[in-house]
């Protein structure tokens, strides 16, 4: 059985330096918080807890001194103000990427721009974004929303990192007749594009693929709805111990993929394994 990996998968350059960053923490400080999960990943999230760091929902559930690291979608930006406040100690893991679109929608909000983000309202980089605006916007996630936007004097227009390219330049040619100045930053990151231009390419050459990461990863579940479209037998699997419903027999290439939210150790436990099926199998 050939084995087929994806040439960009696995954490990207955020996540890395976020985990690094707990890990950092890890060494001076027995217990450390996060606001949030700080990856969407349950596997990594529960091994972070055995050692000591602990998921808070609630800010206020905080005490003074407590150390706790943002991560990398970063955070709204009056919450700074009150963790200063509290004398929490602040590790921030806001992904510099991340930072670009929240001065970008600073900078247009300062210049009196109509601030267009095109994103997932629901999100807490969206909400990030949002907090740095002092002044008139919109969240917009598709070309129809764009299209019912009322004209403008000035726009100027941003997307969450993690959006489709091809969406964010149509959208720009609609805001381009919305208004009479149309200011644009992409602020893109291509982790994302590129673990899905690669998952593409791997699952149009296999027949059974896999993709690893969590059930909750909005990433990882976009590269599986990406395989399936080309590679009928896509499945997302969070760990080896997922693989045991999964029928091999017949299968002579498989594909592999991984979010930008899962470990390198996940993925070469998958590898390892298949491996071993592949020699078993050649075995016969
Ligand atoms: Fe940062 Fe891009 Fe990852 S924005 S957190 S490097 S997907």
């Amino acid at each position: 059985m050939n084995i087929l990996i994806a040439k960009h998968v696995g954490f990207c350059f955020g996540v890395e330096r976020a985990i690094s960053l707990v890990e950092e923490a890890l060494i001076n400080n027995k217990k450390v918080y996060t606001y949030g999960p700080i990856i969407h990943n349950p596997i990594v999230v529960s091994n972070l807890e055995n050692r000591g760091v602990k998921v808070v929902y609630d800010l206020n559930e905080l005490n003074s001194g407590d150390v706790l690291i943002i991560r990398s979608h970063g955070i709204a930006k009056n919450l700074y103000c009150h963790l200063e406040r509290k004398n929490i100690k602040i590790i921030d893991a806001t992904c510099p990427f991340v930072k670009k679109a929240y001065n970008a929608a600073e900078n247009f909000s300062r210049a009196s721009y109509f601030v267009v983000i095109l994103g997932d309202r629901q999100h807490p980089e969206v909400e990030g974004i949002i907090s740095y605006i002092d002044g008139e916007y919109a969240v917009i996630s598709s070309t129809l929303e764009a299209m019912n936007l009322t004209k403008k004097e000035k726009i100027g227009y941003l997307a969450q990192t993690t959006q489709d390219r091809k969406l964010f330049m149509s959208i720009k040619d609609i805001l381009s007749l919305k208004c009479n100045e149309l200011k644009v930053l992409d602020t893109i990151c291509n982790a994302t594009y590129l673990r899905q231009k690669d998952a593409k390419e791997v699952a149009e050459k296999v027949e059974l693929m896999l993709i690893v990461g969590g059930q909750n990863s909005g990433n990882t579940n976009r590269l599986l709805q990406i395989c399936s479209e080309i590679c009928k037998r896509s499945y997302l699997i969070e760990s080896v111990k997922d693989l045991k419903n999964i029928n091999f027999q017949g299968i002579n290439n498989v594909g592999v993929s991984a979010g930008a939210s899962t470990p390198n150790y996940l993925i070469n436990e998958l590898i390892e394994y298949l491996n071993g099926v592949s020699y078993v199998r050649d075995k016969w």
